[in-house]
């Protein structure tokens, strides 16, 4: 039984347990994956200051997010099919997050559907919206959101067109699975993930089936979001999803200032940077390279939280003290699902807060919110 003492542990488990298709689908960032390489070099390119004889007996890394306090600044960002990584992934990522004290955001191309991660939660959890070109179902969607009694919706704004991701086009990557020769002998050394996935309902996208026209099945799907990803998708799109929404909007996948003032401009509450973890713009920085200017253009008027390459505590403190008001996870939380289900969740979060903590106290820091760039080392 391996000893789980960091997030590289989990995702060596994941790659062990879950069919090579669905770890391939997390594990891959478009084309060349510079940028997937990026977002975790430029965490790992700074330095930290170490800093002695303070008192750090009592400390804190609980923050707020969106007005509200969590346990700490970190959120579970929205992964499509997380439900693929382990049978009712979605349910149970949500349910280590709540009982751990952290948001969590449920994509549109989710597994388990809104309604079914309602009612297995007891606190509201976010929703992610993707912009279809079949508006009436957006419109529907959102509806479902409010019902379903969501505090705040992350509309994401960079997959307008889809970066071709290599690894996904040679494994001619499905949900559900296709049962050809080499799937069928990848997915028989795979026990434990069969046996999830035989044992629940829930094996399709469940915030569309049954109720975008046209899919009732899983052939008219795969044709359904191929020519349904909208790219007219605009300020005035965003406008749209404002005024049917009317509550809470955090815009994702900012990567340069001048969107971040539009974002201002259009009454959003956060903006997320973000460059979708590298699976977008190939050759786009890191989401922590653009992070200083984007904190600067938005000057305080509305919060800025990170995601891209945090596998560590160490990352978030990073991120938090080049200014992000919060950070989310997307590879980590995956890497856990699939390693544990959810004891693999709150695993990762259990030690991406130890880490955190103890990074700060080393830092001469007690007090997450307070930390700045000051813990920075410099040469000069
Ligand atoms: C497998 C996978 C699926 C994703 N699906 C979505 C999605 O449905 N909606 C979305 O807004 N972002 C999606 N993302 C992007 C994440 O929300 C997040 O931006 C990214 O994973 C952060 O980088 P990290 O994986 O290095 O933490 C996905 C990311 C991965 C790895």
């Amino acid at each position: 039984m391996t000893v789980v003492t960091c997030i590289e542990d989990l995702r060596r488990l994941h790659q062990q347990r879950v069919p090579k298709m669905f770890y391939d689908y997390a594990e891959a960032g478009s084309w060349t994956e510079a940028t997937f390489r990026r977002n975790a070099e430029a965490f790992a390119e700074i330095l930290l200051r170490q800093r002695v004889a303070v008192d750090i007996s009592r400390r804190s890394i609980a923050a707020r997010m969106l007005g509200e306090q969590w346990r700490m600044p970190v959120g579970i960002a929205p992964t499509g099919l997380a439900g693929m990584q382990h049978a009712d992934g979605e349910i149970l990522g949500a349910q280590a997050a709540e009982n751990f004290g952290v948001p969590f955001v449920l994509s549109t191309m989710s597994i388990c559907s809104l309604e079914d991660v309602a009612a297995r939660t007891r606190k509201p959890f976010w929703f992610q919206l993707y912009v279809m070109r079949d508006r009436a179902f957006i419109e529907a969607l959102i509806e479902r959101a409010k019902k379903a009694g969501c505090s705040a919706l992350v509309l994401t704004l960079d997959l307008q067109v889809i970066g071709q991701r290599h690894k996904d086009v040679k494994n001619n990557m499905t949900a559900p699975p296709k049962l050809t020769l080499p799937n069928l002998i990848n997915m028989a050394t795979k026990p434990r993930w069969c046996l999830g996935m035989l044992q629940t309902p829930r094996r399709s996208f469940g915030n569309v089936v049954g109720h975008a026209k046209g899919v009732e099945n899983l052939t008219s799907l795969s044709a359904w979001s191929a020519e349904q990803l909208d790219p007219t998708l605009s300020w005035d799109d965003v406008a749209w999803v404002k005024s049917k929404w009317g509550g809470k909007l955090i815009l994702k996948g900012i990567m340069d200032s001048e969107d971040a003032k539009a974002a201002l401009d259009s009454g959003a509450d956060a903006v997320v940077v973000s460059n979708h973890g590298g699976r977008q713009l190939d050759g786009a920085p890191a989401s922590l390279d653009v992070l200083p200017q984007i904190v600067q253009a938005v000057d305080g008027q509305m919060e800025v939280y990170l995601d891209g390459g945090i596998r560590s505590g160490q990352d978030v403190l990073k991120a938090l003290a080049s200014g992000a008001d919060g950070t989310f996870i997307g590879k980590a939380f995956l890497n856990g699902l699939g390693a544990m289900g959810e004891a693999g969740v709150t695993r990762a979060l259990e030690i991406i807060a130890q880490e955190l903590d103890l990074t700060m106290a080393f830092c001469g820091h007690t007090d997450i919110n307070k930390v700045d760039s000051n813990i920075f080392w410099r040469r000069d």
